[in-house]
Order: C-alpha cells, then sequence, then structure tokens
C-alpha cells in the first residue's frame, strides 16, 4: 500500500463520461471512481486516450509531460500527457495525435479501424510509463475490457526492469466479452510483444491474437458487471469461445452488478428535460412525454402509450428481431421511438422500418445524449430485445425515470427486472426468455394491460421508481475485492 495506507486504484479504460462515450463503459468508469474516491482509504486515477472527442469538449486540460516515449519495434514512440482534474480523482490522457485524433473512437460505420490492435497496444504500454513516469506505483491496476488487456501483457511479459509494478495486482473487467480484440499473429512483433506468446495457453485464439484473453489470463482477478452474466460466460452459449478459460479461473471470476449515478440520472435536476418530478409528484413526465412525441412529430396522443429504446445499434441489442416483430408490434396502439447509432446494416434496417411507419415509428440515427434523457423521462414503457446483455444500464436509467422496463431475460436484465405481478403487485417491468417473436410480442402485450390501469400502473411506475441500483453498494464490492486481491501473495513482474 501506499505511504498514506491507502488502497492506490489506477483505471486503464479507452473512455469515460463525461468525456469520451460510446456505451455504458463510458458511465461505469465515470462514476465508479467518484465513487471509490468518498472513501479516504482508497485513491484513484484513471488513464484514458485523449481522443478527439475529448479535445472537441475544450476542457481545461493540464500538460503534464510533454514528450514520453516508450520502445516500438523499430523506434521509440513519443506521446504526451494531459491531465483533468475530475470529480474527486485524476485523469491522465495519453495524447498521439496520430492514434487518437480521430473522428470515431474505434470504428467507423462501415467498420473498425484497421490500425486498432496497435493503437490500444500502444495506450496500454503508454499508460504503464506514464505511471513509472509519475512514480505513481499502483496498488491495483484496474483494467477495462480488450483495449486495455494489452497493459497486463506487457506487465507479465515485458516488464519493467527497476521492478516498479512489484506487488501491484490486476484485475480486469470484462463488460461485454464478445469484444475481444483479434488480430493477425503478426501484430505481436509489431507492438513489441513476444513472439511465443502466440500459443493457445497465451494469446491465440483460432489462429488469431486475441487481447482480450491477455486480460483473462494475466491478471489476479477478473469481475464482469452482474452475476448472472458472470455464470452466462462460462458457458458455451454465451462464452465466446472463451468459456474454457473462464471456467479455468472460475474461482477468480466475480460478477459485480454495475450502478448508476444518481446525482448525474436524476429526474428531479437533470437540465435535459422539459420539466422536473418526483416520486412524489409526477406531473413532469407528462410534459417530457408531450415533448417527446413533440420532437418525433407525433401528435399528442393522451392515451396511446410510448414506448422507448436508446442503444447502440449493434448485433447484441436484439435489432434483428425487433425488426422481425414490427409488423405485429405496430399493430397495437402505440408509439416506438428509437434513438441509436452503430452499424450501418442496422441503420439501414431501421430507415426502411420507419419508410413503412411514418406515424408510428419515431426514429434518430445519432449519438445524441439529451434527446437520450428525453426518452427515458418521456416515455411509458423501454424496450431492451438484446441477445445478450452483460449488465444494461438503460433498463436502470429507465426505472429510475418511472418508465417500466420490457426486456429480454438475460444477463444483468435478469437482475434488475422483475416480473410484474398484478395479485402481489410486486415486479418492476415484464420479460421474456425465447429470443422470437412471439415472445417479445407477448411480453408488450402483457405490459400493455396494464397500462394507465390502477391500481397497477401506480404500483409498478412506483416499484421502479423505488428500485435502488446506486453505485453505493457495487463500489463498496469493488473495494471489498481489492482488499481482498491485496490479501493475495504480492505478484513480481520481472
Ligand atoms: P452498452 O454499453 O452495451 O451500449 P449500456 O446499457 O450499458 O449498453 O449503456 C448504454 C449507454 O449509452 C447509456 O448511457 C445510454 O444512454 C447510452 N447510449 C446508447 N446509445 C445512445 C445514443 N444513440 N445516444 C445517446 N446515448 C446513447
Ligand atoms: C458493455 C455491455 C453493457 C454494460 C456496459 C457497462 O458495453 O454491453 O451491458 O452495461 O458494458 O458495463
Amino acid at each position: 500500500m501506499n505511504p498514506e495506507n491507502r488502497i492506490r486504484v489506477v483505471f486503464l479504460t479507452p473512455e469515460m463520461a463525461p468525456l469520451a462515450k460510446t456505451g455504458g463503459l463510458a458511465d461505469v468508469t465515470g462514476a465508479l471512481p467518484r465513487y471509490l474516491a468518498r472513501n479516504p482509504e482508497v485513491e484513484v486515477a484513471v488513464i484514458m486516450p485523449l481522443h478527439r472527442e475529448v479535445r472537441k469538449k475544450n476542457l481545461p486540460l493540464k500538460p503534464v509531460f510533454e514528450q514520453l516515449t516508450v520502445d516500438w519495434p523499430g523506434q521509440e514512440k513519443a506521446f504526451s500527457v494531459r491531465e483533468f482534474q475530475a470529480d474527486g480523482f485524476r485523469v491522465y490522457l495519453i495524447d498521439n495525435n496520430r492514434l487518437f485524433d480521430r473522428d470515431y473512437l474505434y470504428s467507423r460505420p462501415e467498420g473498425d479501424y484497421p490500425d486498432n490492435g496497435e493503437r490500444f497496444a500502444f495506450f496500454s504500454l503508454a499508460a504503464l510509463k506514464t505511471l513509472q513516469a509519475l512514480s505513481l506505483k499502483p496498488d491495483i491496476i484496474h483494467a477495462h475490457d480488450w483495449q486495455s488487456a494489452p497493459a497486463f501483457a506487457y506487465l507479465r511479459h515485458r516488464p519493467a526492469a527497476d521492478g516498479f509494478f512489484d506487488g501491484t495486482r490486476l484485475l480486469f473487467t470484462i463488460h461485454n466479452l464478445a469484444y475481444q480484440g483479434l488480430f493477425p499473429p503478426d501484430l505481436l512483433g509489431r507492438v513489441g510483444l513476444p513472439g511465443h506468446l502466440f500459443n493457445p495457453e497465451d494469446l491465440e485464439f483460432y489462429g488469431q491474437v486475441n487481447f482480450l484473453k491477455a486480460g483473462l489470463l494475466y491478471s489476479d482477478a477478473i469481475s464482469t458487471v452482474s452475476p448472472t452474466y458472470s455464470r452466462e460466460i462460462q458457458t458455451a452459449e454465451f462464452g465466446c469461445g472463451l468459456e474454457g478459460v473462464l471456467r479455468k479461473r472460475s474461482e477468480r471470476l466475480f460478477g459485480i452488478l454495475n450502478g448508476i449515478d444518481y446525482q448525474d440520472w436524476n429526474p428531479e435536476t437533470d437540465p435535459a428535460l422539459p420539466a422536473h418530478y418526483s416520486p412524489g409528484n409526477l406531473a413532469g413526465k407528462s410534459v417530457c412525454r408531450l415533448e417527446l412525441l413533440r420532437h418525433f412529430n407525433f401528435s399528442p396522443d393522451p392515451v396511446r402509450p410510448v414506448v422507448g429504446m436508446v442503444s447502440r445499434l449493434a448485433g447484441q441489442k436484439g435489432f434483428d428481431l425487433l425488426v422481425r416483430s414490427l409488423d405485429q408490434l405496430l399493430k397495437k396502439e402505440l408509439y416506438l421511438v428509437i434513438l441509436g447509432t452503430g452499424e450501418i446494416e442496422i441503420q439501414n434496417l431501421l430507415v426502411e422500418a420507419w419508410r413503412k411507419y411514418p406515424d408510428r415509428l419515431g426514429l434518430k440515427i445519432a449519438f445524441d445524449d439529451r434527446l437520450a434523457r428525453l426518452i427515458y423521462a418521456g416515455s411509458d414503457f423501454f424496450l431492451i430485445p438484446s441477445r445478450y446483455e452483460p449488465c444494461g444500464l438503460t433498463q436502470m436509467y429507465s426505472l429510475r425515470y418511472g418508465t417500466v422496463p420490457v426486456v429480454r431475460s438475460t444477463g444483468g436484465l435478469k437482475d434488475t427486472v422483475f416480473e410484474f405481478n398484478p395479485a402481489t403487485l410486486e415486479g418492476n417491468g415484464f420479460l421474456f426468455q425465447e429470443y422470437q417473436t412471439g415472445p417479445l410480442v407477448e411480453a408488450v402485450s402483457r405490459a400493455l394491460t396494464f397500462y394507465r390501469r390502477e391500481p397497477f400502473w401506480s404500483r409498478l411506475v412506483e416499484n421502479g421508481l423505488g428500485s435502488n441500483f446506486s453505485w453505493e453498494k457495487s463500489a463498496e464490492d469493488y473495494l471489498n475485492l481489492y482488499r481482498q486481491m491485496l490479501s493475495w501473495p504480492a505478484a513480481r513482474f520481472s
């Protein structure tokens, strides 16, 4: 532990809200450090790339190092480091124009950047170098997703000669097992990792280099973002080919449910909303609903329920199932509004559907945080038909904004949404199991039967508003895991 006897935790992450965000990972790495840092026993720092998106925000960034270098095959590669002071912790930003000053974080709509392997290997190595240059010796390096996993490969297989990281424990969090960072075998040499790691016991995976495996194999502990997902990923159905690796490490695999930031996501204060409301007085929610209908040019229909969706447009999120279900779904008296951005094929499917049903389907292809918040607040129901969902935050935001989730029973959705029971008035939403049109449409129909029918409706909304998914508990769980890791024999990297 560092001299003040505090546990020093350093997050490595490719994104963090509000600096740069494509999905829930950013929400987690933006909120969890703040909650951890509230505990005087913990000191937290975050390291992430200086993406163009961060630059464009014109935040006060302090220069820390004008020029650091890492050993890179054939040359030394330079970067600079800037610092952003977040609420309770510092964020160190790795600045290399050529690699990070780009329109998108990882992929254009037509596909991934071809040099993502180099980009994030470099980020990982530069992050370690930054810690050394700062003399900031971590007790725990907490790396998130495949983009920061190469750090653990460098630590284990190209350790700092001075033993700087000896004693540091390594935690890897899987936010999404399907994104593994797969690259051709020659990548190892190009990023300065030893070629012998290209074997099945290390980073080889069906003929490619798999960066995520570095996080799974070289960490002291692995966590993932819900208890159900931690079990699912040990099965062939959800393990994405890595179930064997995960089963082998099951004693070191922990499922900790994400929280949501109750300060940031609060219908009583959210500046994105045209009116505010609280569990005790929901009048403002109707104003948000009207504004949402207006936004999508729908008539202000007081009776027809609004079903909202806010999502990355990715295979995971179940849009193929949604589109297949639309004919049946939109026969019902409802409006469906969708905000999303991502894969071009899914965009095209949705645009086509919108052309067919312009009077009931509202579609916005964009990343728009304000509109997302209006949808959480202004919808009556929120639909998440995911194929799989490691945790999912949008169902929790919906509950927090008094909107009833209808979700597929998988991963973290299963751990946070509970089927409403009209006999006991318990439960906060509606679930379906099979990834098929029938069950999805039935779940929506079930939900609609209770729409504005008392006493059911008030209880449903109340039960949602009363759920507690604040970060306080989850941050405590992470802290306990850090403590447990520190009780394990100290690692040496040499
Ligand atoms: P994932 O990380 O798989 O995308 P999550 O449910 O964990 O799913 O988190 C999604 C986060 O991204 C939420 O904060 C959601 O509001 C946000 N989000 C997703 N798509 C959009 C969009 N098009 N515009 C604004 N916010 C979005
Ligand atoms: C991933 C998952 C999502 C989870 C988020 C934050 O993007 O897809 O389910 O909520 O990470 O952990």
